[in-house]
């Protein structure tokens, strides 16, 4: 089955199918794939959105913009453009509209950055148990505000990996309390919860998209009297953006914590050496004395990506150790794709 550019955008794919798929209907189109012809209809895919249609009046372009309710995020679009001009590069080709990248961009970004709406929205709740049963709970339920409907994999649900770090992490306390944590790629922020929950000194969750990380501000908000109950100060939990990659070029970003937590972070390809490069740069700013950790879940679905994972850890000398997943309570019932069965627990240090 093949797909259109267009459906592909629609699915956020991995950039390179989307350019790839663009040139094929370019292709089949008999046009000159790289016309400027092209290149306005690459502009009006990406800026295309339900509120602001681009004219095509005066064009042979067809695109059902209708149901393209979920439109790339401001990242995804410069990633794509810049993707997109470095392959016309490698064909030896010229962009001939100098103007098109920064163009696009400023529609892509005036158009696209809309947080979605709270009313596409859905609240999870879990009833988390508490070590200290002396403790007077009015507020017992945990709650995850989610957009099931959404593209941006931040905000559509509780992954399965991020449920079963949060029951590692109930199982094995003693992997945070009194250490600070960070959070890469925090979703909805389940797993950071339970960190803090469980004893850690500080969580900072982290992510990079806008509306992931409206959300996690939102959720932190919602649950600032749950974390009071369990005797948290709402200190201990904090929001942050980081961008893989961004974290491991520029040493202002980097977070004093002891352990950088992850669940269901691998899962493309072109985000694994960027990943790779924050993980390390985490560990490597540790001192010998006080060695650093990283402890990822990791949903096991495609080999050859994780293959790729493995190598890349190789090449920067981080070691990873497998934990037994045997005997994990089982708290946070979410409906679920993947069997829990595929997700892989592990620590990860410098080797000597
Ligand atoms: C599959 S979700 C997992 C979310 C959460 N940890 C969980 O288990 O429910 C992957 C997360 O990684 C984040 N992410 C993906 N690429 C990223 C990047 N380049 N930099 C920072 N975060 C990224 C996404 O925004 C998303 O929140």
């Amino acid at each position: 089955m093949t797909f259109t550019s267009q459906q592909y955008l629609h699915a956020l794919a991995p950039i390179d199918k989307v350019i790839d798929a663009f040139i094929e209907d370019e292709k089949s189109s008999n046009t000159d794939v790289w016309s400027i012809q092209s290149q306005g209809r690459f502009a009006d895919l990406l800026a295309s959105s339900p509120d602001a249609s681009p004219d095509l009046s005066n064009t042979d372009i067809k695109i059902e913009c209708d149901d393209i309710e979920f439109l790339p995020s401001e990242k995804y679009v410069q990633k794509l453009m810049k993707r997109y001009t470095t392959r016309l590069e490698m064909e030896g080709k010229e962009l001939e509209d100098n103007n098109l990248a920064s163009l696009v961009c400023h529609f892509s970004m005036s158009q696209i950055s809309k947080l979605p709406d709270p009313a596409d929205s859905c609240l999870l709740t879990y009833q988390v148990p508490c070590r200290d049963l002396s403790r007077q709970m009015k507020h017992d339920l945990l709650r995850i505000r989610i957009y099931p409907h959404h593209n941006d994999v931040g905000v559509a649900k509780v992954w399965e990996a991020g449920a079963c770090l949060a029951e590692y992490l109930m199982q094995y306390p003693e992997c945070v309390r009194g250490l600070s944590c960070i959070e890469i790629g925090a979703g909805v922020g389940l797993t950071g919860f339970i960190a803090a929950a469980v004893g850690a000194k500080s969580v900072h969750m982290t992510d990079y998209t806008d509306a992931t990380l409206e959300n996690l501000i939102y959720n932190v908000s919602i649950n600032n009297e749950w974390l009071g109950d369990r005797g948290i100060d709402t200190d201990t939990v904090s929001i942050g953006n980081l961008e893989w990659g961004e974290y491991a070029e520029h040493d202002c970003c980097s977070h004093p914590a002891d352990v950088l937590i992850a669940a269901d972070v691998v899962y493309t390809v072109e985000c694994i050496p960027d990943l790779v490069a924050t993980v390390s740069k985490f560990l490597s700013s540790g001192s010998s004395t006080n060695a650093k950790v990283a402890l990822f879940a990791t949903t096991y679905r495609n080999r050859s990506t994780f293959a790729l994972f493995e190598r890349e850890l190789e090449k920067k000398r981080i070691m990873c150790a497998y934990k037994s997943q045997d005997k994990m309570p089982y708290v946070f019932p979410c409906y679920f794709n993947q069997p829990r069965s595929d997700v892989r627990i592990c620590t990860m240090t410098l080797s000597e």
